[in-house]
């Protein structure tokens, strides 16, 4: 049996700083009763007598969409808590999947969402998702590598803008070069590559470079990587763009 008062919020809390996050996401959160989530997210939330706290590893999504959909059920105003938006490479559709399990029919799920990192790093160097652009992870923990570097080439040579998620781990220090290389396949070494470290936190940098000079040994799982299309350009000022324009024949 569902209890009627519970719920499951999943919540994105935006990327870095407070001021990222908007006025529905720290309701939702003000309004719940439980919050559950990676650590250092739930470590960002303010704490609060009246509210408690699950928190968890990163690699447990599944498990944690189940426990907060359990005490949902069981009557529970939950927030499950994410950096960014939580439909990015997030918990958003981990509870989705889970919650279409049929034990947990009848359990209301909402999706409160929030600034991604790709947005807050274009907009600290300017506007370089000014026309198309995709978004992929470099992670291969939930999709084989394979695929990874399927997609990268299809995305370089369809000359999007690239937000690359998940860049360069511990774990996977090698793949941010394999993946650079792939990109060099279709892009001019020249292209403009932005890397966002912390946007938003105490340790922000923001770095302009070349997709020829990029070093990939200076990029961790903090960072986010933006490789320009054909027509990103740096202004007289600095400024990153890319135009809204694209020529009938971008060569
Ligand atoms: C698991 S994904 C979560 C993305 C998040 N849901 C979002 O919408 O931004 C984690 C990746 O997001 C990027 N990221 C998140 N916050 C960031 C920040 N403040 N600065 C730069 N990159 C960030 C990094 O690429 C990091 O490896």
């Amino acid at each position: 049996m569902t209890d009627p008062a519970g719920e499951v919020a999943v919540v994105g809390l935006g990327p870095g700083s407070r001021a990222w996050t908007t006025p529905e996401a720290a309701d939702a959160v003000a309004a719940a009763d439980v919050l559950v989530g990676y650590g250092p997210y739930l470590d960002r939330v303010p704490a609060n007598p009246r509210q408690e706290r699950f928190p968890s590893d990163n690699r447990v999504e599944a498990e944690r969409a189940a426990h907060a959909l359990e005490l949902a059920r069981a009557g529970r105003r939950v927030a499950v808590v994410s950096s960014g938006d939580p439909g990015v490479f997030a918990m958003a559709a981990a509870v989705l999947e889970v919650a279409d399990r049929p034990e947990f029919a009848g359990v209301p799920v909402r999706i409160v969402p929030g600034l991604t990192a790709a947005q807050a790093v274009a907009a600290k160097v300017g506007a370089p998702l000014g026309h198309d652009f995709c978004v992929l992870s470099l992670s291969d923990v939930l999709k084989p590598w394979d695929v990874v570097l399927d997609r990268l080439r299809h995305a370089a040579a369809a000359d999007l803008v690239i937000a690359l998620y998940n860049p360069r781990s511990k774990h996977r220090p090698h793949q941010l070069g394999e993946a650079q290389k792939v990109l060099l396949e279709n892009r001019s070494p020249d292209t403009v590559v932005v890397v966002g470290r912390d946007v938003g936190g105490s340790a922000e940098r923001l770095t302009v470079t070349t997709l020829g000079d990029l070093d990939a040994d200076t990029v961790d799982m903090r960072c986010l990587v933006l490789i320009g299309s054909s027509r990103t350009r740096v202004s007289a000022t600095g400024a990153v763009y890319t135009p809204r324009t694209y020529p009938a024949d971008p060569s």
